[in-house]
């Protein structure tokens, strides 16, 4: 296998605080898959988690896009789990070769992600 993408991305908590608030449930199934909701809602602050989430879907989008992919990808296609160790997992809903790697962090205020695309 060899790296054919990666992407980055950086998110404000309060961005999406502020769309949960606004657009409720209509913003959070554009974004999120049903797993993705039930995990980030079953935390304490879920705002952190989602934006996790979001900052790892830009960054996955990037690094599919990257790999020379031109359709667009709606997020709720991509889909992040937590292994029982914690560590995100990706899954692409829609057809989309390789194995794709993401790293999360977040702090109160902001969220960041990595991921890398290999094929
Ligand atoms: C993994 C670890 C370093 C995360 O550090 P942290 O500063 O608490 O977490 P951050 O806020 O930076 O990032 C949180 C994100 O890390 C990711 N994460 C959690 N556990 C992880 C793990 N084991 N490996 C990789 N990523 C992990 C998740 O995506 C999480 O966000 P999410 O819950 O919203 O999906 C820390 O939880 C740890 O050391 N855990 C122990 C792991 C362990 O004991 N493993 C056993 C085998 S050695």
């Amino acid at each position: 296998m060899a790296i054919k993408g990666i992407g980055t991305d950086i998110v404000a908590v309060s961005r999406i605080k502020r769309l949960r608030k606004t657009y409720g449930s209509r913003f959070l199934n554009r974004v999120f898959t049903k797993g993705e909701i039930a995990y980030c809602e079953s935390k304490e602050h879920p705002e952190i988690h989602f934006a996790g989430r979001f900052a790892a879907k830009e960054a996955i989008a990037k690094a599919v896009y990257q790999s020379g992919y031109n359709k667009v990808i709606p997020f709720s296609d991509i889909e992040i789990l937590n292994d029982t160790e914690g560590r995100p997992q990706v899954s692409f809903l829609i057809h989309t070769s390789g194995n794709c790697l993401v790293s999360i962090s977040h702090e109160q205020a902001m969220a960041i992600a990595f991921a890398i695309l290999e094929f």
